[in-house]
């Protein structure tokens, strides 16, 4: 369909699941949704089952250290996202139900310390047999902080030059151990080979940690680390240390802008573009026809409150009070925010080209949040895919089902054949670790 200027063959695909499972924020709501993933292991199982048939890259569970908008709890009795599985326990069960999938975690800067993480991930590196994921975030939420003994979360640059030195410390504690260190010499009684483990003694402005990690190399070298976001902040940081990037791209200009910025910032620090994958997030609407698809969207946004989702289009845009417009009418011209050519000032944008109104709008941006969003059917997703693939718009996709389990066994059973026969997805897992499976080059 168009030119292929992509160096990998498949693209990689990545499913995010949080809480109970359900992306959209209604979708437990959903008459076959199921309610209960924020406590119940066997759903994840199921999950992560369905995934795996898929033979899609990895699992991700994002995660928030606090019930955000706990403040309040009368204004938030219909959010799902009150019950959370905690993300390592979750996968670390996981790991003993599934054999190729790769399971990747959230874990904020903020609220760890390096020595932990670097541990965590280490340890389910080695349970896995080589699949773990760090998804290496800042953490954005006030209620995280009022967890953890502070009243204000830390300003964007503090919380990424803190973010900076905690994954050096993490990468350096993960360099601990030599391949093999470990003798385990019953005779000569030694265990390890004391050449062959390093002591980090960092000390920097945030952390002072001597090491050596008390876990030996993993099977990947190290965990695969994801970074998530789309400021500079995230292209510089991620540059440098990621084999990841998940980012929320609302539309193709915008994906592309931030996929050559990635891929140039990588080659400016003498890294390989292909050694860094971009992963936009994608919310989707499947149906064997376009008005199933449609019917689908329509079904779960009858429940939505249309004034709540004007006013979260407000804070999306960055704090525009759009209360004194009529929600039945076309959009409102607006200044400054919604002219942006990305992130949620694309939804204004693509309301305004189809004479949507200001409602259908804020519940399309509600729906998939600052993401791309498609409702179609199979031919559809599959060309929007395969146009962004190899385009450079996006190594693969994050996908962010609606509703568990539908949206994602729609994927897997309709979307996965379609894009497997036009070459652009695996049928068989590449090897046993995540590394492998992204197609990542083999750490020197
Ligand atoms: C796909 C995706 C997943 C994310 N997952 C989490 C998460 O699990 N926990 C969290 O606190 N923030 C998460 N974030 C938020 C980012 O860490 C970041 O704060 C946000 O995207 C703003 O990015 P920026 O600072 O680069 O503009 C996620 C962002 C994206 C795009």
């Amino acid at each position: 369909m168009t030119t292929d200027t992509s160096p990998s063959k498949h693209m990689n695909l990545a499913v995010f699941l949080t809480a109970d499972g359900n992306y959209h924020h209604l979708g437990w709501r959903h008459p076959d949704a199921v309610v209960d993933g924020g406590s119940n292991f066997q759903r994840w199982v199921e999950f992560a089952h369905m995934a795996e048939a898929g033979k899609l890259d990895m699992l991700f569970v994002a995660d928030q250290i606090a019930i955000v908008g706990g403040s309040e709890l009368e204004a938030i009795t219909n959010s799902s996202k009150v019950d959370r599985l905690e993300p390592m326990t979750l996968l670390s069960a996981l790991a003993s139900h599934t054999k190729n999938i790769g399971l990747a975690a959230t874990a904020a800067t903020s609220y760890w310390e390096p020595y932990n993480i670097a541990r965590m991930f280490g340890s389910l590196d080695h349970i896995s047999g080589g699949r773990a994921g760090w998804n290496c975030v800042t953490g954005g939420q006030l209620e995280e902080a009022q967890n953890f003994s502070r009243d204000r979360h830390e300003p964007h640059e503090m919380r990424y030059e803190r973010a900076n030195e905690f994954a050096d410390v993490v990468m350096g504690l993960w360099n601990s151990f030599d391949a093999d260190a470990l003798l385990y010499d019953k005779k000569s009684g030694q265990f390890f080979d004391p050449s062959k483990v390093h002591t980090l003694n960092h000390r920097g402005k945030h952390f002072q940690v001597k090491g050596p990690l008390n876990v030996s190399r993993s099977p990947q070298g190290r965990p695969i680390v994801i970074q998530a976001g789309g400021s500079d902040a995230t292209v510089e940081m991620g540059s440098r240390i990621a084999d990841v990037i998940f980012t929320a791209q609302a539309d193709f200009e915008g994906a592309r802008g931030f996929y050559s910025q990635v891929k140039e910032a990588a080659r400016q620090r003498g890294r390989s573009p292909d050694s860094i994958k971009v992963m936009p997030g994608l919310s989707l609407f499947i149906g064997k026809t376009r008005e199933e698809a449609r019917a689908k969207f329509d079904a779960l946004h009858e429940m939505v409150d249309v004034r709540d989702a004007v006013e979260g289009l407000g804070r999306l845009l960055g704090g525009v009070d759009l209360s004194g417009y009529d929600p039945d009418a076309p959009m409102p011209p607006l200044e400054g925010n919604d002219l942006r050519k990305s992130g949620p000032g694309t939804f204004v944008r693509i309301g305004r080209e189809n004479n949507y109104t200001l409602g259908q709008v804020a519940v399309q941006a509600k729906a998939a949040r600052n993401h791309c969003m498609i409702i179609g059917n199979v031919q559809d997703v599959a060309d929007h895919m395969e146009h962004w693939f190899r385009n450079g718009a996006a190594d693969g996709f994050n996908l962010l089902p609606a509703v568990m389990p539908n949206t994602l066994d729609d994927f897997c059973s309709l979307v996965v054949p379609e894009l497997q026969a036009r070459g652009l997805f695996r049928t068989e897992y590449e090897g046993p670790t995540l590394r492998e499976v992204l197609g990542l080059p083999a750490l020197a």
